[in-house]
């Protein structure tokens, strides 16, 4: 058996009797690192050219990064480039740090150096493996000498930030495959790189603890973070920053528990791009703070852009249920979600605090527009289906008539087994109650009150020289057009439900009724729209009727 868990093992718990994060709140923004152009561009299949690179460095300042790595210079000729190009053509605004990574070699750390002459601000990031498997088996080295390698290049990064002191420096170290390092040799590690760096003396200096692989629950890694905040030593003088990867799917959940732990700074890339599952995702854990209340301090509202952007450069589709952002996270097809999103919608003022069943934030806040939010397919019901007739055709239908007609697009859902688009609906809304059956449509009609009712002429027909002429006397027009009709085909004719009103701005008709109505055997659901009340009710009599003698007539020609 391949498929054989036994050969995994679980991995070991921080044992910790001091845990202060799990009563943390984060009541505002991280600051933010996007890795998009150097993490995330490592990870696609066709890497970024420089004018990419540039259009997507250009959206992140105008997101509002203050932090943004551009590459990785010295592996690669076309980061190189982009890195002169924005300094020689001052595209990096003031405040903004350009950040870029390098291993921890000098030849490379020269490069790196190199390529960032003339710029203002700018983050020197180094990194080389600490892990037990990476020492044992990839550098086959001891804890001292994989430290010596992160001594070197603090060394290396300080000597050549000394050669270019019109650059306003920061140092960064990662000790890369942190998750898999013992966290009191983690700390051992980034003690010897501050010792060097001495923070303390006014080096700006940022310890950045990578999940490079995810490899346990966000709580774990939340418990390493405090204990490497707890343990090291200079703490107050550095900025501890996180980059969490997804294996597990939890690479936001880790960044949010670890910020709980006392994390500064979140490296991470738009949409979630990155090694493997991909790199933590700057725009779901923005939103989550955005959706508390606090101010994520990017501009997310841009997100059409954003994932046009993203997609355009990358080559990856967005998932349509990717939190924020996918297609489909605003839409409801079932039916409780979509009477609950309906009736939280309609009682919703707008300077109310956002309160709506189902949906954890205003759709209109990042672009999206309300009619996508109830969508129809077999699974929708009623509230869903009158929610699409009263937006886009401003038709408000009775409830039992919802329920009826709930059925009727249900039918025709599973029918097609698809979703059913507004036309559709509405389609079938006037084939199964607006059709006029032939020769029933309300043609004029004319009321004399006398004593205590109504005396109703009424003609019905398309043309003025074949009209059907019906009077009647009763309570009301209804009524006496009813009673007209009853001595006309002979057969009873009850309004069992009866519905009316006037209609909303934006349609043509003034008035709507709708009936259930049964004549002899048939029960007709039928609805009318008017330029009045009393023609809508009368039509809905009318109507009923014509449909109920036409199946008859089907029945008779059947026999
Ligand atoms: O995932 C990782 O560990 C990295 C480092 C270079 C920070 O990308
Ligand atoms: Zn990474």
């Amino acid at each position: 058996m391949a498929f054989d868990h036994r050969k995994y093992r679980p991995f070991p718990p921080v044992h910790k009797t001091d845990r202060r994060w799990p009563d943390q709140v984060i009541d505002q923004a991280p600051d933010w690192a996007a890795v998009d152009l150097r993490d995330g561009n490592q990870a696609l299949v066709n890497p970024m050219t420089v004018a990419q690179k540039k259009r997507f460095f250009q959206l992140l300042v105008e997101l509002g990064f203050k932090e943004i790595e551009v590459g990785f210079p010295a592996a690669s000729q076309i980061d190189y480039d982009f890195c002169r190009e924005i300094i020689e053509q001052d595209l990096v605004p003031d405040g903004v740090a350009i950040q870029v990574l390098t291993q921890a070699r000098e030849d490379l750390i020269e490069r790196t150096f190199a390529s960032l002459e003339g710029a203002k601000k700018a983050v020197v990031h180094v990194y080389n493996s600490t892990s037990r498997v990476q020492r044992e088996q990839v550098f086959r080295m001891d804890q001292a000498g994989i430290r010596g390698i992160a001594e070197n290049g603090a060394q290396w990064v300080k000597d050549y930030a000394a050669r270019y002191p019109d650059t306003d420096w920061i140092f960064q170290y990662s000790p890369e495959s942190f998750t898999g390092t013992e966290l009191d040799y983690a700390v051992e590690v980034v003690d010897a790189v501050t010792d060097i760096w001495e923070p303390e003396k006014g080096q700006k200096v940022i310890i950045n603890l990578p999940a490079t692989v995810e490899m346990a629950t966000p709580n774990v890694f939340a418990d390493s973070i405090e204990y490497v905040i707890d343990n090291i030593k200079r703490r107050e003088h550095l900025r501890i920053s996180l980059h969490t990867h997804n294996d597990r799917g939890c690479a936001v959940a880790a960044a949010e528990l670890g910020t709980m732990a006392g994390a500064d700074r979140i490296e991470g890339t738009l949409l979630g791009n990155g090694e493997r599952t991909g790199n933590m995702d700057i725009v779901t854990m923005a939103m989550n703070l955005y959706s508390q209340g606090v101010d994520p301090e990017l501009d997310l509202s841009r997100m059409k852009e954003i994932i046009a952007t993203v997609e355009d450069i990358t080559d990856i589709a967005t998932h349509p249920r990717h939190p924020y952002a996918g297609e489909l996270v605003f839409t409801a097809f079932s039916g409780s979600h979509q009477d609950a999103i309906r009736k939280c919608l309609a009682q919703r003022d707008d300077n109310d605090v956002w309160d709506v069943a189902y949906l954890p934030i205003d759709p209109g806040d990042l672009g999206r527009r309300y009619e996508e939010v109830v969508r129809i397919n077999s699974q929708s019901g009623k509230g869903g289906v009158a929610h699409v007739l009263e937006r886009d055709y401003g038709i408000a239908v009775p409830r039992w008539l919802q329920t009826e007609f709930a059925k009727v697009v249900q039918a025709q859902a599973e029918r097609d087994g698809g979703e059913q688009d507004t036309h559709s609906i509405h389609a079938l809304f006037d084939e199964h109650y607006l059709n006029v059956p032939l020769k029933w449509r309300l043609y004029s009609y004319d009321l004399h009150r006398t004593g205590d009712g109504v005396q109703a002429y009424v003609s019905v027909g398309e043309n003025p020289d074949e009209l059907m002429k019906f009077t009647g006397y009763g309570a009301g027009a209804v009524e006496a057009l009813v009673g007209a009709l009853t001595d006309y085909i002979g057969a009873t004719i009850k309004v069992e439900a009866f519905d009316e009103h006037a209609m909303t701005e934006g349609t043509d008709a003034e008035a709507m009724a709708c009936a259930r109505v049964r004549v002899g055997e048939h029960e007709e659901a039928t609805v009318a729209l008017a330029g009045d009340t009393t023609s809508a009710a009368l039509q809905t009599v009318l109507s009923a009727v014509g449909r109920a003698r036409g199946a008859d007539v089907q029945q008779q020609a059947a026999s």
